[in-house]
């Protein structure tokens, strides 16, 4: 991979000298969906697949981005000084502009231009993070380039506010942080309320992580993804003329069912009481796991689609179908959408002796029903971002 990269960036940019390679995974959610701007909890891990860059300083004004999954775009070029929003041609460069951007806010830290090449092996739009990946290898490369002290949570923050602030998109924590502190083997039990977190190990005892890509394309920015982050909002702000809370993630389920009348609305009561009883089911899944009860651990998965499904309407019927076809397939012990949803990806843990059976006929009903196929991806928990 590193000789194919390195090789791309010399054709590119002519040369590699001063050039470095780096790393920075992709995420998959076990549980805690949309959970993550309620101040509840999450359960997510980092990925082996994720997006690689070759990059060095380049002594110019200018930035000099490619991509190799828009090779046909070629160059993207920018002043330090001077980031716009791209609005037409180059959607995948706003991601690493929006974090330069943010990096040079308060003093300058991108001191120079750079010169980076990109490689992604995450599905794009596939809700397994890949605009998160790249803002946090882009704000990785740049804290190694420019030797400027950092932690990994706060380059996860930073990550999140250029999602928030130069995307628009109004995403939590949970996909920035993941990718900023990801374990090997761990998953990452984050208080999104506090930041605090910690590392669980996953063992599945035999058990695989299938992740099935529906090929349905999502894009936040144009989903309904902000839309059910102000419904929930509005939930919040009803029930704190009733009860003194900070955010949905404060209520226990019987605390949610005596105040949720006061919500008054029906659609936004249903927003809120996901928020509530997914958290409650996230707190549950990390407690069964510790006590290596993968059993109790699958049934909250499929708790939680069925509440993302019916109550907060995340799903559609790409999702639905190989998730549903996923609970009828021999060995599995757990199956949900995964991500923001509205398309995306589901998340499955399936006993390894049945993976190839589970492929072939989840594989086979969602081609028959939606027309078009899924992908599949047997995965492993990763690290977090690295020079390679
Ligand atoms: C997207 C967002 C996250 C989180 C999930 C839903 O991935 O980026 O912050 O809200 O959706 O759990």
């Amino acid at each position: 991979m590193k000789e194919k990269l390195l090789s791309e960036f010399e054709r590119v940019f002519g040369g590699t000298e001063d050039a470095r390679v780096f790393f920075a995974p992709g995420r998959v959610n076990l549980i805690g969906e949309h959970t993550d701007y309620n101040g509840g909890h999450v359960f997510p891990c980092a990925l082996t697949i994720g997006t690689y860059a070759v990059a060095r300083r380049n002594g110019m004004d200018t930035c000099r981005l490619y991509s190799m999954n828009f090779e046909d775009k070629g160059i993207k070029y920018f002043d330090i000084s001077e980031i716009e929003y791209d609005k037409e041609e180059y959607d995948w460069a706003n991601y690493p502009m929006g974090i330069i951007s943010l990096l040079n806010e308060e003093e300058e830290k991108v001191t120079e231009g750079i010169d980076m090449l990109v490689f992604g092996n995450i599905p794009n739009s596939s809700g397994l993070s890949s605009s998160a990946s790249l803002e946090v290898l882009t704000c990785f490369v740049c804290r190694e380039l420019f030797e400027f002290e950092m932690s990994n949570i706060d380059m996860a923050l930073l990550s999140q506010r250029a999602e928030n602030e130069f995307i628009g998109v109004n995403c939590g924590i949970m996909d920035q942080f993941a990718i900023a502190m990801g374990k090997k083997d761990n998953a990452i039990f984050l208080d999104t309320a506090t930041l605090n977190y910690e590392y669980a190990p996953i063992k599945l005892e035999g058990a695989k992580i299938v992740i099935a890509c529906s090929n349905k394309k999502r894009g936040l920015g144009d989903s309904k993804y902000n839309e059910r982050r102000s419904e929930c909002e509005s939930a919040l702000a009803s029930i704190q003329t009733k009860k003194d809370i900070k955010s949905l993630g404060d209520l226990s389920t019987a605390e949610f069912e005596e105040v949720k009348d006061v919500i008054g609305d029906e659609v936004k009561t249903r927003r809120a009481k996901h928020a509530v009883y997914e958290n409650v089911r996230t707190l549950d899944a990390v407690a069964a796991l510790k006590n290596n009860d993968v059993e109790t651990f699958g049934k909250l998965m499929n708790a939680s689609h069925v509440s993302l499904r019916d109550d907060y309407e995340v799903t559609g019927i790409e999702l639905d179908t190989l998730v549903e076809n996923s609970w009828k397939a021999e060995g599995v012990i757990g199956s949900r959408m995964t991500g923001a949803g509205f398309g995306g990806c589901t998340v499955s843990i399936v006993k390894e002796e049945c993976v190839d059976a589970f492929i072939k006929s989840v594989g086979d009903a969602y081609l028959e029903k939606i027309g078009y196929a899924a992908d599949f991806y047997v995965v492993d928990i990763g690290d977090g971002p690295a020079e390679l």
